[in-house]
């Protein structure tokens, strides 16, 4: 018999517990315990469900090779490891705003015309908002299907009977499973309804993919475990101001999670980019001072992008420190680099730095490039317009490895730059046979100044 019971779950991290709490045990979260009740199924009949396998040395399991869905939209089957798996589910999250539901539709559209119906479930907006926004990408199609429903229970009937090649479910935090008596959007009815989802696509092999939204510090909302629950888990990020998008794997149980899809955000839909550096650096301005081309990793892609930094005196007693699509801290930290190793005299400089095109870049190799913005901007000396850096910078001024430089340099070399300056330690196992590029090691700041400047 299954029994429900009263429990207390933190809508942060899943913990439950049977009173309430004003901090969570679990996360430490203040007041996010809620009320719900569960209904529980006997101990003994879940450990009963045996399928009578037994252990066999792995040399002599089948391989099997996935038939996937190639989806028709490059930049999404890449991130998925080359298509679809059958009866996968995949977890989409995502700032609100940024293109989930447009990029999904795309998707479904696209995969309707090969595969045959798909079936968009959508607890968000009316068919007729749908349709409008698949009029307005010009992607209409009778095999995509549009249902506005939120019962799960209806959701999986109608799939069922309809035996679509894909499911996507518009958004997570807005399904309900009737049997369970708290709100849409809670930690229960998340957790059921994802386990809902879960079976329905292992056992009709459907591919679902659902949307996921996030909370303010940009986990998917709901409890942790959902991720576990998924086998392929993506956020789409990007800065809602510009066109840039990026989508990115945090977890693939059919493929690796350093492939990353780059989009952009048009009139008419998403866009995919084919040459991402030379549209963020369509910009540049060529020869300004506090202007430097870092070759970055995005994935296993290479990506160039422009840090500018902006150094000037300040008016008030208190110097302006400012990063956009930089670590705040670490730019403090960098500066202080700089004062201590180089001897550059900013204690009274206001500094401003900025990765353009709406970018984050949070990979240390991109240290370099900041600290040489900010003494180019400080000095008003610019850099050779041809010339790339990379590498991370530690607190002793010393210049580190950074890893795939090779790659780097290469996608570098094909926009055109050929001057390179690199950590020192990279320069042995250096492969790159390319005539005419000129590239420098330097061990420590003062030695990558005196390359560049
Ligand atoms: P949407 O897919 O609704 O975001 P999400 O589902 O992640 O919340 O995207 C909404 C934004 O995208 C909206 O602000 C307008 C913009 N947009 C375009 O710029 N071009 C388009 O063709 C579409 C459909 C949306
Ligand atoms: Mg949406």
């Amino acid at each position: 018999m299954s029994k429900a019971k009263i429990h207390f779950v933190c809508q942060e991290c899943g913990a439950d517990s049977p009173k309430w709490l004003g901090r969570c045990p679990g996360c430490e979260s203040w007041n996010s315990m809620v009320e719900e009740t569960l209904s529980r199924q006997d101990g003994k009949k879940r450990h009963s469900t045996s399928n009578g396998a037994k252990p066999r040395p792995i040399t002599e399991v089948d391989n099997f090779a996935v038939p996937r869905l190639t989806t028709g939209v490059g930049e999404f089957d890449r991130v998925l490891g080359g298509g679809i798996v059958p009866g996968a589910l995949i977890l989409i999250g995502g700032d609100p705003g940024i293109g989930k539901s447009t990029m999904l539709l795309q998707v479904a559209c696209s995969v309707s015309q090969t595969y045959g119906s798909v079936l968009y479930v959508s607890g968000e907006e009316s068919a007729a908002q749908t349709k409008m926004r698949a009029e307005r990408l010009n992607k209409l199609s009778d095999k995509l299907l549009i249902m506005t429903e939120t019962n799960l229970d209806e959701i999986a009937l109608s799939a069922n009977q309809l035996k679509p090649a894909l499911m996507i479910i518009d958004s997570i935090q807005t399904m309900y499973s009737p049997e369970i008596p708290s709100a849409p959007g809670s930690v229960g009815q998340v957790r059921e309804s994802t386990g809902k989802l879960l079976r329905l696509a292992k056992e009709t092999g459907i591919p679902i993919a659902i949307i996921g939204h996030v909370t303010k510090e940009g986990n998917i909302a709901g409890p942790r475990i959902l991720e576990h629950m998924v086998d392929v888990v993506l956020y789409f990020e990007g800065e809602k101001t510009y066109a840039f998008r990026v989508l990115r794997a945090i977890k693939n149980r059919f493929g690796s999670t350093h492939e990353s899809g780059i989009f952009s955000m048009e009139e008419d839909g998403l866009m995919e980019v084919k040459n991402p550096s030379g549209l963020l650096l369509s910009e540049r301005p060529e020869s300004a001072p506090g202007s430097v081309v870092l070759a970055c990793m995005e994935g296993v892609r290479p990506l160039l992008i422009e840090i500018q930094a902006l150094v000037s005196t300040t008016c008030f007693g208190m110097p302006r420190r400012m990063a956009v699509g930089f670590d705040y801290n670490r730019l403090i930290l960098l500066m202080a680099v700089l004062e201590k190793r180089v001897g550059l005299m900013l204690g009274n400089q206001d500094a401003y730095v900025n990765a353009v095109g709406g970018i984050k870049v949070t990979e240390p190799a991109a240290d370099l490039a900041v600290i040489l913005a900010v003494a180019s901007s400080f000095r008003n000396i610019s850099l050779d317009a041809h010339t790339v850096v990379m590498g991370e910078v530690g607190l002793t001024g010393e210049v580190r490895m950074v890893s795939r430089v090779d790659v780097r340099i290469s996608e570098a070399a094909t926009m055109g730059f050929k001057r390179f300056v690199i950590p020192a330690g990279n320069l042995t196992g250096l492969k790159i046979r390319q005539q005419g590029l000129k590239i420098v090691g330097v061990s420590n700041v003062i030695e990558a100044m005196e390359a560049v400047f």
